[in-house]
C-alpha cells in the first residue's frame, strides 16, 4: 500500500513505524497528520543511491510539504531544494537547508522574492520568460551582482496526468516554447546581470509512465547540442519532478528504474544533473488519521461523518483524487459501503467514496498517501485550525507543528473602531 512498509498492521492495529497510531490519537487529538521519517529517509536514499556515480543534485520541491521538519530531514540528508516563494526560500534556511543547492522555479517571482533568493546566493533561478529574465537582470544590477540562470522550457509533451497538473503542453502557461528558446540564450550580451548556467523543464506531476520523461529529455538534450554548439557552458540539466505514486492501483515506475532512465537518457553528456521531486519523497511518507464522529445512514447512502474535511485534504474534492482509506483497528465484521465526508458545508467535501469499511461511532480511520499536497494545501476554511502534524522516528513520537488555535487564525484581524 505505501510502497514502504512504515505504515503496517501488527495483531489487527495500524502502526507508523513502531508507534500505534491510536496512541498518537489519544495523545495529540485528530486531525493530525502523521508522518514516518523512516519512510522520508528511505525515499529519499532511493533517488540517491540510484544516481550513483553520476554527478547529481536532488532538489525537494518544497511545495508538496514544507514542514520545517521535513525540509531538516532531507537537509540533513543532503537534499537540495526547489522553491516557488520567497516564503519557501525562508523555510528552506529556517530548516538548515543550503541555499547553494536551491533552484528558484514558477511564473510569478516578484522583484522582491528576487532580491531575497540573490542576497541568499541561491544556486539557480529557473525562469520562464523574456519579461522575468529582464526582470531579474535588473534586480541583479541594482544589487551589483550577478544571477545564474536556468530558461525553463516547455517541451510541449503530453504528461498525460489531470489536466490542472499537467505543466508541458504547448497551451500551459509554463515555460519557454523550445522554439525561442535557443534565440533568448543567444541574447545573453542584452543581460549583463544574468550568467545562464543551465537548462530546465518540468512537465507535469503524478506522472505514471515513463515515456512522456523520455520524449521531454530528448528533446530538451536536443536543444542543449544546440546551445553547445553556439558555445555556450551549460553546466547542469534540470529535469523536474513529476514521479507518480501508489494511491490505488496505479503502477509507476520505481524510483531506481524512473533514475536510471533518466541517466541512460542523459548518458552522452557530462552535464550535472538535477530533479525536483516533491510527491515521491512524502506522498508515502504520511497519513491522515481522522476520527469518526458520527455514522448517518439515509434510503440512499451510509454516510461516515469524520473530524477531517477538504480544508485539511483538498486533493479529493479538488482533483477528484483516490486516497485509500484504512480503518486504524481492523474490524471484518459487517462491512457497509461509506461515503467518508467531513463536516464542512459542500457536497465536495469528501475524503472518499464508495468504501467498504466496518465502523462505529468514534472509531479513527487512516486517509493514505496524504504526505504531499496534503498538509502544504490546507485551509481554514469554515474557520477551522488546521491539524497538527507528528513525525514518527522508530518509537518516538515528534510533534512538529501544534494544532492551530482560534487565537492565531484571527490574530490578524481587525473590527472598525466604529
Ligand atoms: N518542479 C516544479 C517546477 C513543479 O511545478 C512541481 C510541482 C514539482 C517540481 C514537483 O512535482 P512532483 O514531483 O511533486 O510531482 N497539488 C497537486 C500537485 C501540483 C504539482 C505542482 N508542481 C496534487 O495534489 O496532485
Amino acid at each position: 500500500m505505501s510502497g514502504f512498509t512504515a505504515f503496517h498492521y501488527q495483531d489487527g492495529e495500524l502502526f507508523a513505524e513502531a508507534v500505534p497510531l491510536k496512541q498518537i490519537a489519544a495523545e495529540f487529538g485528530t486531525p493530525c497528520y502523521v508522518y514516518s521519517r523512516s519512510a522520508l529517509t528511505q525515499a529519499f536514499q532511493a533517488f540517491d543511491t540510484a544516481f550513483a556515480n553520476r554527478d547529481h543534485l536532488i532538489c525537494y520541491a518544497v511545495k508538496a510539504n514544507s514542514n520545517l521538519a521535513i525540509l531538516n530531514v532531507l537537509a540533513k540528508l543532503g537534499s537540495g531544494f526547489d522553491i516557488v516563494s520567497g516564503g519557501e526560500l525562508q523555510r528552506v534556511l529556517l530548516a538548515g537547508g543550503d541555499p547553494r543547492k536551491t533552484v528558484f522555479s514558477g511564473v510569478g517571482k516578484t522583484t522582491d522574492e528576487m532580491r531575497q533568493a540573490l542576497a541568499a546566493r541561491i544556486l539557480c533561478f529557473n525562469v520562464e520568460s523574456e519579461a522575468e529574465l529582464a526582470a531579474l537582470n535588473q534586480v541583479a544590477q541594482s544589487m551589483q551582482t550577478v544571477a545564474s540562470v536556468s530558461l525553463r522550457v516547455n517541451p510541449d509533451v503530453d504528461a498525460k496526468t489531470h489536466p490542472y497538473i499537467s505543466t508541458g503542453l504547448k497551451e500551459n502557461k509554463f515555460g519557454i516554447p523550445m522554439t525561442e528558446a535557443a534565440r533568448i540564450y543567444q541574447s545573453a550580451h542584452q543581460y549583463p546581470h544574468i550568467r545562464f548556467t543551465g537548462l530546465d523543464c518540468h512537465i507535469g506531476s503524478q506522472l505514471t509512465e515513463i515515456d512522456p520523461f523520455t520524449q521531454a529529455s530528448s528533446k530538451v538534450l536536443g536543444l542543449l547540442g544546440t546551445l553547445q554548439s553556439q558555445g555556450l557552458q551549460i553546466e547542469h540539466l534540470d529535469l523536474g519532478g513529476g514521479l507518480g505514486i501508489r494511491y490505488r492501483d496505479e503502477t509507476p515506475p520505481s524510483i531506481a528504474d524512473y533514475v536510471a532512465t533518466l541517466c541512460a537518457n542523459t548518458r552522452t553528456i557530462k552535464q550535472k544533473l538535477l530533479i525536483e521531486p516533491g510527491r515521491s519523497l512524502v506522498g508515502n511518507s504520511g497519513i491522515l488519521l481522522t476520527r469518526v464522529e458520527y455514522l448517518k445512514h439515509t434510503p440512499a447512502k451510509n454516510f461516515a461523518i469524520v473530524d477531517a474535511a477538504m480544508n485539511d485534504l483538498m486533493r479529493p474534492a479538488l482533483y477528484q483524487a483516490y486516497h485509500a482509506i484504512l480503518p486504524v483497528a481492523q474490524n471484518p465484521a459487517d462491512t457497509k459501503n461509506y461515503q467518508v465526508v467531513g463536516p464542512v458545508c459542500e457536497t465536495g467535501d469528501f475524503l472518499g467514496h464508495d468504501r467498504a469499511l466496518s465502523l462505529d461511532t468514534g472509531d479513527l480511520l487512516a486517509v493514505m498517501s496524504a504526505g504531499a499536497y496534503g498538509m502544504s494545501m490546507s485551509s481554514n476554511y469554515n474557520t477551522r485550525p488546521r491539524a497538527a502534524e507528528v513525525m514518527v522516528d522508530q518509537e518516538k513520537i515528534h510533534v512538529i507543528r501544534q494544532r492551530e488555535t482560534l487565537a492565531q487564525l484571527v490574530a490578524g484581524e481587525r473590527i472598525l473602531d466604529e
